[in-house]
């Protein structure tokens, strides 16, 4: 006879074991690597000192950034703080107009000189650092002299750059990212108009002085691939047998989900699945632009040589993700009878995205596994580090950040079931060690930081956030303080919750 009470008990540890999400440092691969990163406008200030030149987002931020976090200024504190915490890893990025302030020509002695303090630093306290050539900034002065990414004269400058980079700092650097969010800036940058360069010509949220949204998304998009695979057969070239580092490129990726499950539905989230992705991954993969791309853009997409595309297929050793929202899809076909289509019209596409009433990022750690079974399954299982993920807190929020704590530690354990279901994931990067000027939120309004400063106090002291104390704990392999226990097994039955609903709601959007 059955004992029915064995059987609950037997049920209730499984349930527990399953979603048990104690884990530490240990039940991870060694070699898999820990971080978290910052950019260089949204931390360093100093924007004005040593020889630096604006890049456009000075222009834009009209000077928000030139004090920033002061990392130009506290650096051996913050990689002290790094030390503190037992991160393994840091991901920054250089700023192109420190280093070669006209974009061309010239190197600052003094920006060479900030960069290679800092990474010897980091080197020094067992850091690796991963680093980041453009995440955003572009120089001004390239931008004003030729339209920056819409002229093809950028692939020469953005190689020459990257050789100053690799040349300089690649005895230390072994893990170099070319572009971040490079579908954002196309996207936001050069359709909508609404991020720099502010380039547009008929975006419904912004008025541009210059621009053309029907076809500078796609040219500026080509000239970054272009400028990729350039700095990437220069580096393999001649720098990765002596420096036996990796070149990379990073997208921002979100979860999709069908606004309804009509097919029609489903089908319009896939085609934005290769308008954001596989614009991207398809030339890295297959040397060509996904077809629906080619049939809903027609002419206006730039092609490929034979030459090009063989320099672009197979040219990133790793991909870096960033990954924080979901976007609901609905179909829009009446976009395809315009005459003339921007990007965004091209997409066919409504869209929506997953924001909360409290303006936290709801945890979804299923999409982002989604994602990782889509780069798995399409684009060969190439290496993969999650470059950003994390949450954001109003700035001058308390110090005791549970909704941070419970996210890192939703998404790290995510991290395992990933690597056990045969991803390629290679690490993990909290955005952002530092609260700093966000790029692509509200300015200082919203935090994601690790460590707290407040930006009113001259002194910009930075203070650590429980969250930090949490990575810390988990990063040294101690004992979690069972403070952190009791709330993250709160957490635990309400992830397991959605996990459900996902499996009821989801379940027919299959790619
Ligand atoms: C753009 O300019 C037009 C004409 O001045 C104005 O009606 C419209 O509201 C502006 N749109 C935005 C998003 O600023
Ligand atoms: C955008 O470029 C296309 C192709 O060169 C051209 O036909 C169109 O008139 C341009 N649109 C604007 C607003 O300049
Ligand atoms: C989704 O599909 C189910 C049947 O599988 C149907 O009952 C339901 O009404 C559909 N929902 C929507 C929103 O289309
Ligand atoms: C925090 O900032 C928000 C927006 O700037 C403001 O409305 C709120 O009053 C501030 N709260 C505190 C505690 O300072």
């Amino acid at each position: 006879m059955l004992n029915i009470f064995g059987f609950i008990g037997i049920l209730l540890l499984l349930l527990h074991g399953g979603c048990a999400h104690t884990y530490t440092r240990d039940d991870f691969p060694n070699q898999f690597v820990f971080g978290s990163g910052t950019s260089a406008y949204q931390v360093e200030g100093a924007a004005n000192e040593d020889g630096r030149k604006p890049s456009i987002w000075d222009t834009f931020a009209h000077g928000d950034g030139d004090i920033a976090s002061d990392h130009y200024h506290k650096y051996k504190e913050d990689v002290q703080l790094m030390a503190n915490i037992g991160l393994e890893a840091y991901r920054f990025s250089i700023s192109w107009s420190r280093l070669i302030p006209d974009g061309k020509g010239p190197i600052n002695p003094k920006g060479l000189q900030f960069y290679n303090n800092l990474i010897n630093e980091l080197i020094r306290h067992g850091i690796q650092p991963h680093v980041t050539l453009h995440h955003f900034d572009l120089p001004q002065t390239l931008e004003d002299e030729y339209g920056g990414w819409v002229s093809r004269r950028i692939v020469k400058d953005f190689t020459a750059y990257a050789d100053v980079c690799f040349r300089e700092f690649g005895d230390r650097v072994k893990h170099w990212t070319t572009i971040n969010e490079p579908n954002i800036l196309a996207w936001f940058g050069y359709d909508f108009g609404v991020l720099p360069p502010q380039r547009c010509s008929r975006s419904p949220i912004a008025n541009c002085s210059r621009g053309n949204s029907t076809t500078e998304p796609y040219l500026a998009t080509h000239h970054m691939l272009l400028a990729h695979a350039s700095a990437a057969r220069l580096y393999r070239k001649t720098y990765q047998n002596l420096q036996h580092g990796f070149i990379g490129f990073n997208l921002l990726t979100f979860g999709l989900v069908p606004k309804t499950n009509s097919s029609e539905d489903i089908r319009a989230t896939r085609r934005v699945q290769d308008f954001l992705v596989g614009w991207f991954m398809d030339p890295f993969t297959f040397g060509d632009y996904p077809d629906i791309m080619k049939k809903n853009a027609g002419s206006r997409l730039p092609f490929f040589t034979k030459k090009e595309s063989n320099m672009v297929k197979g040219s990133i050793d790793f991909l870096g993700i960033n990954f924080y929202y979901t976007l609901y899809i609905k179909n829009s076909p009446s976009s395809l009878k315009m005459e003339e289509r921007d990007y965004n019209a091209d997409m066919a596409i409504e869209f929506e995205r997953n924001d909360t009433p409290t303006h936290q990022i709801p945890i979804t750690t299923w999409r982002l596994q989604r994602i990782l079974d889509s780069l798995k399954n399409n684009y060969g299982n190439i290496p993969i580090y999650i470059h950003e993920n994390g949450q954001k807190t109003s700035c001058n929020s308390s110090l005791d950040d549970w909704s941070r704590v419970k996210y890192l530690h939703a998404y790290i354990g995510s991290m395992h079931d990933a690597l056990r279901k045969g991803s390629n994931v290679r690490g993990y990067f909290v955005w952002s060690f530092l609260d700093g000027l966000e790029l692509v939120g509200n300015g200082y309004e919203e935090c994601f930081g690790l460590y707290y400063i407040d930006f009113q106090d001259p002194s910009l002291r930075r203070k650590p956030k429980l969250s930090a104390e949490w990575y810390s704990s988990f990063l040294n392999k101690r004992t979690m303080n069972p403070k952190f226990h009791m709330e993250i097994e709160k957490n635990t039955h309400a992830l397991s919750h959605s996990l459900l609903q996902y499996n009821a709601m989801e379940g027919s959007f299959e790619s």
